[in-house]
């Protein structure tokens, strides 16, 4: 069964509000996907993004279908951390830099005039490579500190609970939620991170190589996490570890020199690429 047939299987989507049905159009899959047949969760068309003068990512095409985890992968420098910002227009915090296309979420327009980026940010969340908790905040306000910015009403203990059990944490802090954040290891670290994201309830998680600074161990937990969370939510990840994509994705995208070169299922893209500058990257001839 390839991914999309197996979403298929799990649930087919709530209808389209007519603003949103109107608004979308058939997305063109990129080259090597094929056409979803259910509606995407997000779909990129002629993605560009620029740093200054720097042009990082060349007409990007992409399609993700929900409850689905794609991988990006690729050398250093190739452009993905810079596409996973622009996924939730983080991007365009930086200083010169700046993205032209289409971008969007259940069909409906990311980068228009009339998206608040902040609400954006709510439902597209991201995790860093570096675990990165408030360093001065406890264990609950961490994964508390979303609900309070959004001014989310209601008793938090309930979502603090339910959210680091997503996380795969829950049995290792619950005698120590008042403790700092900081005493947990590395790896309980960033599972805390997940659980900060989950916590506002977002409908597509970003991870930028997630478990690049974890050892073995925590690495595998954080893998084991992504599989069940792709249960709810859509997932794009980055990651330098080609086995690692092999393992959590359904589809893999290979990026080179700012260039979308291909993507497909995760399966064919390590066995069977179309394009042979995949072939050369996956068989290690460079990287
Ligand atoms: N904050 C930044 N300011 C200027 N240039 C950047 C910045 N981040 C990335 N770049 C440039 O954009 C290109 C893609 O980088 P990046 O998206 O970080 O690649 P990757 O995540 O694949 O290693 C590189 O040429 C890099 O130097
Ligand atoms: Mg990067």
């Amino acid at each position: 069964m390839n991914v999309h047939q197996e979403i298929a299987a799990v649930k087919s989507p709530p209808p389209l509000s007519p603003e949103v049905a109107s608004e979308s159009r058939r997305p063109r899959p990129a080259p090597g996907q094929e056409a979803p047949a259910i509606q995407p969760k997000l779909t990129v068309e002629h993605l560009n993004a620029w740093y200054g003068q720097n042009h990082a990512l060349h007409d990007v095409n992409l399609v993700v279908p929900p409850r689905s985890v794609t991988a990006a992968i690729g050398p250093s420098g190739c452009g993905k951390s810079t596409f996973l910002r622009c996924l939730n227009r983080m991007h365009e915090l930086i200083p010169g830099a700046r993205a032209e296309g289409t971008l969007r979420i259940d069909g409906k327009d990311l980068l228009g005039r009339d998206v608040d980026p902040v609400t954006l940010r709510r439902r597209v969340g991201m995790v860093f490579q570096r675990p990165n908790p408030f360093p001065t905040m406890s264990i609950r306000d961490n994964v508390a500190a979303g609900l309070k910015l959004n001014r989310v009403p209601g008793d938090h203990a309930e979502i603090v609970e339910r959210t680091l059990r997503q996380a795969a944490l829950w049995d290792e802090v619950k005698d120590r939620l008042g403790a700092s954040a900081l005493s947990l290891s590395g790896g309980q670290q960033q599972r805390l991170c997940i659980a900060r994201a989950l916590a506002v309830q977002p409908e597509v998680l970003l991870m930028d190589e997630p478990a690049s600074a974890l050892d073995p161990i925590a690495t595998a937990k954080i893998e084991d996490l992504i599989h069940e969370l792709k249960e709810r939510y859509t997932i794009v990840i980055v990651t330098h570890n080609m086995q690692q994509a092999g393992r959590v994705s359904d589809q893999t995208a290979f990026f080179y020199m700012g260039d979308l070169v291909e993507v497909g299922p995760t399966e064919k893209i390590f066995t069977n690429p179309s394009e042979k500058r995949t072939e050369d990257y996956v068989t290690g001839k460079f990287g």
